[in-house]
């Protein structure tokens, strides 16, 4: 998989006030800033030496990119997390948001001027889809499809629950099925319909919300034709 470069992907943030970019621990972009010594602290809290990199890794591409788009130095760029996880970002230049995603050795990081939310997940072979995660209704329509379609699908619409709930930096403590999104069984542009508002739960209107989401990403050959399915949101 090409990964961006990080001039190109900070003149990409700079045009359009977002940027997605999928990055794959082998094929890391070249010169890359050092981790931080509150980077590495943080990466402690990793189980795991992958998690850690992963970790690490994801943080030198981000502050990389917002370093070229704001023109100040990377170890100006500081990322730390919110209350809830949330990752947040300090530096001189400008105001940005970010988000993170991974799975195996496959990270996707979303910058943007307002708040976004990025989310990947690996299709496998026999990959289960965890139905009692799912409404009735996501479920009536998920088993209507063709099987062998089922699973793109269902990854279309988890994709875009979990960007939603880390744009809105609640994580699930908004449950899933409190999140409605349209478009994901038949391919069609994904629109958040509603966002239940539970008691003490988060409040927000889902009409301020815009779900940007691209076809879903056959991952070159040495993944063994993985399919990825990426959503956002901006
Ligand atoms: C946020 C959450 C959806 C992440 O999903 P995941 O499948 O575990 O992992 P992903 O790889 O897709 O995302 C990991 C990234 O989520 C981000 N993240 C964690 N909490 C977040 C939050 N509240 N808002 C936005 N982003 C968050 C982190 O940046 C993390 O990346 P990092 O390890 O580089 O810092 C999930 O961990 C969650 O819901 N956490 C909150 C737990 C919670 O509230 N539980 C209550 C019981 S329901």
């Amino acid at each position: 998989m090409a990964t961006v470069g990080i001039l190109d992907a900070a003149k990409h943030l700079n045009d359009h006030g977002f940027l997605i970019t999928l990055a794959r621990m082998a094929t890391q972009p070249a010169n890359l800033p050092d981790s931080t010594t509150l980077e590495k602290q943080l990466a402690e809290g990793h189980r795991d030496d992958r998690q850690r990199q992963g970790f690490l890794a994801r943080r030198r591409i981000a502050r990389a990119i917002l370093a070229a788009e704001a023109g100040v130095d990377p170890q100006a760029v500081t990322i730390t997390h919110g209350e809830s996880g949330e990752p947040i970002v300090a530096m001189p230049g400008g105001r940005f948001h970010l988000s993170f995603s991974a799975r195996a050795d496959i990270a996707l990081i979303g910058i943007a001027r307002s708040p976004i939310g990025v989310d990947i997940e690996i299709i496998g072979p026999g990959m289960l889809i965890p139905l009692n995660m799912l409404r009735a209704d996501e479920r009536t329509l998920l088993e209507a499809l063709p099987e062998g379609a089922r699973a793109s699908a269902f990854c279309r619409l988890w994709t875009a629950k979990e960007a939603v709930v880390k744009a809105l930096h609640c994580g699930f403590q908004m449950p899933p099925e409190a999140i409605h999104v349209d478009g994901w069984n038949t391919g069609d542009t994904l629109t958040l319909t509603a966002l239940e508002t539970r008691p003490g739960g988060v409040t927000a209107e889902a009409s301020a919300w815009h779900l940007k989401t691209w076809p879903n990403l056959v991952v070159a050959e040495e993944t063994g034709g993985l399919v990825v399915g990426a959503a956002c949101i901006a």
